[in-house]
């Protein structure tokens, strides 16, 4: 069935990519972005299609409320967000602004624009903070303590999805997502480990890894968590909170081994002391998503980073 979909932050890294898939699939999309990291050049094929709509505003403004309003949809992506760990650190203020008074706004345009279910972006790699090794991989069921402001900000929004949801009857989806990576993704950013290294590779600088290089993250590739945004939007919302990631362990001396294979150099990183914060190790489990969304990844890692690298070659060769 085709469906009035409206992106927050669909000129960004993921956001895109789920727009793209559902005009794909016969969707009608509207985006909503301002921009602030988002990139034009990221909706080009987007852009031509007949079933698209751009809006440049900012999720916070009653000019974006009003803009969903009137276009209403029946399913809500929210994406837009201010994602970046260190900016949070620096001003949360501006991030609760965005993230927590934002997401609100968002909310408030899908119940007034009627819209049947919302599916957002949460942050697997904040929501629950440093875990015992023994409780690898992380469940949804652990605590959430996030340290970071943005993981906060981020929680606080998964709990007014819940509650729009026992108040208004709008379904809701949270997805906490592991480190996606893959196309589009900005190497200018403070995340994203992989774009960061392979802007290194092209260019023939040597990047920087913080710490001893043994520290493991769960790497997802972009179309995978595109898969989950579908899937858990083709599901009645019952305000739960998914896991997507592989459940598998990467540490960043195993992805410069696969890069080193992929880009066939012999890079050896630079050592950085460890940044404060930083998660030793972060896996999810995603049994949950894999029972009640019926969804996996298809991409392994190397697949994903060949992908990638092909991506940057294109882009910037
Ligand atoms: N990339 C990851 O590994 C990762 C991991 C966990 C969660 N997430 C979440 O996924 C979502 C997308 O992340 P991304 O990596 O694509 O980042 P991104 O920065 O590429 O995308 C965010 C988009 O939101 C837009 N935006 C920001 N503030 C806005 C505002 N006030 N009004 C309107 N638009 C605004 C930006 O311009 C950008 O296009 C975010 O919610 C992020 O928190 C990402």
């Amino acid at each position: 069935m085709n469906r009035r979909a409206l992106v927050t932050g669909g000129a960004g890294f993921i956001g895109s990519h789920v727009v793209d898939r559902l005009l794909a699939e016969g969707h009608e999309v509207l985006v909503v972005d301002n921009l602030s990291t988002g990139r034009l050049s990221n909706l080009e094929s987007a852009s031509r299609h007949p079933q698209f709509t751009f809006l440049h505003a900012d999720i916070t403004s009653t000019e974006s409320v009003d803009a969903v309003e009137q276009f209403r949809p029946d399913v809500v992506f929210h994406l837009a967000a201010q994602a970046d760990v260190r900016v949070s650190v620096a001003n949360p203020v501006f991030d609760a602004t965005v993230n927590i008074i934002g997401s609100l706004r968002v909310i408030e345009a899908a119940v007034k624009g009627g819209a049947q279910r919302i599916v957002a972006a949460a942050s697997g790699g904040t929501l629950y903070g440093e875990v015992d090794p023994s409780d690898l991989p992380i469940s949804e069921s652990m605590p959430w303590q996030p340290l970071a402001p943005y993981g906060i900000s981020k929680k606080v929004m998964i709990d007014y999805l819940r509650s729009a949801q026992a108040i208004y009857g709008i379904e809701t989806t949270s997805l906490a997502l592991g480190n996606v990576f893959g196309p589009r993704q900005d190497p200018h950013g403070e995340a994203g480990v992989i774009a960061i290294f392979f802007q290194h590779y092209q260019a023939a600088t040597t990047p920087t890894v913080f710490g001893t290089g043994d520290q493991t993250r769960d790497f997802i590739y972009v179309e995978d968590v595109v898969s989950a945004f579908l899937a858990a939007s083709e599901r009645t919302g019952t305000g739960a909170l998914f896991n997507i990631g592989t459940g598998i362990e990467t540490s960043v001396r195993d992805l410069v081994n696969y890069m080193n294979r992929i880009t066939r150099s012999e890079v050896e990183p630079v050592r950085a002391p460890a940044r404060a914060g930083e998660l030793d190790r972060s896996v999810l489990d995603i049994t949950a998503a894999s029972h009640q969304l019926h969804w996996s990844p298809r991409v392994g890692i190397e697949e994903g980073l060949i992908r990638t690298w092909q991506w940057f070659q294109q882009v910037n060769g």
